[in-house]
């Protein structure tokens, strides 16, 4: 028998969804971090990226001020620091120095690229929607870099990148049995 569920936490049913770092600055072009899980890509042509961003967090100021950010595809290595960067706002907490992260400059774009995740993409502002609760970040990606050796045959092997799994409550899994609770 199916069980109907509660509306306020339709967004569980979509998990597990993939913790990714984005990267923006501030006007001292100061870099800051928020994790987030909702996001996708949204066209080819031209190459758009979406991420749904809560108007009360911190990056959403950023990212309307700057028109930059990157989005770093993160492994579950780093699980720690996407926990941290999650549950921490940049508007009384520097992510950059409490994290041992390691930041390189990006391509195109001013925010940085995180070294420890498999890929990033260099998005320039394309469009922000506010939608209900969230705000829709458009970017268009102006470049692209990643780890060598991710690809095989043109398809990703996860058995390099080890991607990092948000299943929600704080519980995180990386693609075999292991889990981590906080
Ligand atoms: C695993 C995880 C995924 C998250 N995904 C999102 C997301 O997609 N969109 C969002 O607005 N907030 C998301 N959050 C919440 C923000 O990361 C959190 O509020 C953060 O402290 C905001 O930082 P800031 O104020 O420095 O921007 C997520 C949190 C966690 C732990």
């Amino acid at each position: 028998m199916k069980k109907t569920a509660d509306l306020k936490k339709f967004y569980q049913y979509a998990f597990p969804m993939k913790a990714a770092l984005l990267t923006t600055i501030d006007k001292n072009s100061k870099t800051n971090i928020i994790t987030v899980a909702w996001h996708t890509p949204i066209s080819k042509n031209p190459p758009l990226f979406g991420v749904s961003v809560a108007p009360s967090r911190f990056s959403h100021d950023l990212i309307k001020n700057s028109k930059e950010f990157v989005i770093n595809f993160a492994p579950y290595d780093i699980v720690k620091n996407i926990h941290f960067c999650g549950t921490h706002s940049g508007r009384n907490t520097d992510k950059q120095k409490e994290t041992n992260l390691s930041f390189v400059d990006s391509k195109i774009v001013k925010p940085k690229s995180i070294l420890e995740c498999f890929s990033h993409l260099e998005c320039k502002l394309n469009n922000i929607i506010t939608i209900g609760d969230h705000s829709l970040v458009v970017g268009e990606v102006v470049n692209l870099t990643y780890s060598e050796g991710i690809f095989k045959d043109d398809v990703i092997d996860i058995s390099k990148t080890k991607p990092c799994f948000y299943l929600g409550n704080k519980v995180y899994s990386d693609i075999s049995k292991n889990k981590i609770s906080f």
